[in-house]
């Protein structure tokens, strides 16, 4: 999952540099189309394998406050990524749709949120990791 993170920001700094080229970025966006359920995959077994030990240590963790603390941060991954980050990724791809390969001003804000939203999501998952 923080994996597909790190490729996904990698993924969109490319996409910004090749806008607006002669070449189309149509392999790069059917190769981005994978990500959302990788990281998917990744997130049900992280979630099913955490609740396992739980139930495996009868919840003996779930009174300590590092793991109240990750827990917290967890919730905080999985919203960014429901809210903000699905959110922008629709944006642009209708952009991109609609307006083609151009880079408009409207994007330069998808831009700058994209980067925020990665950038937040690699610092939970090394806090969570810490
Ligand atoms: C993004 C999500 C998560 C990440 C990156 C993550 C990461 C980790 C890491 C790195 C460890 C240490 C493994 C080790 O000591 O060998 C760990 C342990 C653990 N995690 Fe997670 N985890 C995540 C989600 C969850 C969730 C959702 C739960 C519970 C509902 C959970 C429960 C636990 C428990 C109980 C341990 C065992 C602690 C121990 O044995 O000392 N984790 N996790």
């Amino acid at each position: 999952m923080a994996g597909i993170t790190l490729a996904d920001y990698f993924a969109h700094a490319t996409l910004w540099r090749t806008l607006g080229q002669a070449e189309q970025p149509a392999a790069l966006l059917n190769f981005m189309a994978r990500f959302p359920r990788i990281a998917g995959i990744g997130a049900a077994v992280l979630i099913c394998t955490g609740f396992g030990m739980m139930f495996l240590t009868h919840g003996v963790f779930g009174e300590q406050l590092w793991f109240r603390i990750k827990f917290g941060l967890v919730i905080l991954l999985i919203l960014n990524a429901l809210v903000e980050g699905r959110r922008q990724s629709g944006k642009l791809h209708k952009l991109l749709a609609a307006s083609g390969t151009f880079f408009t001003a409207e994007m330069e804000m998808i831009k700058s949120r994209l980067n925020r939203f990665h950038l937040v999501q690699l610092l939970l998952f090394l806090l969570i990791i810490f």
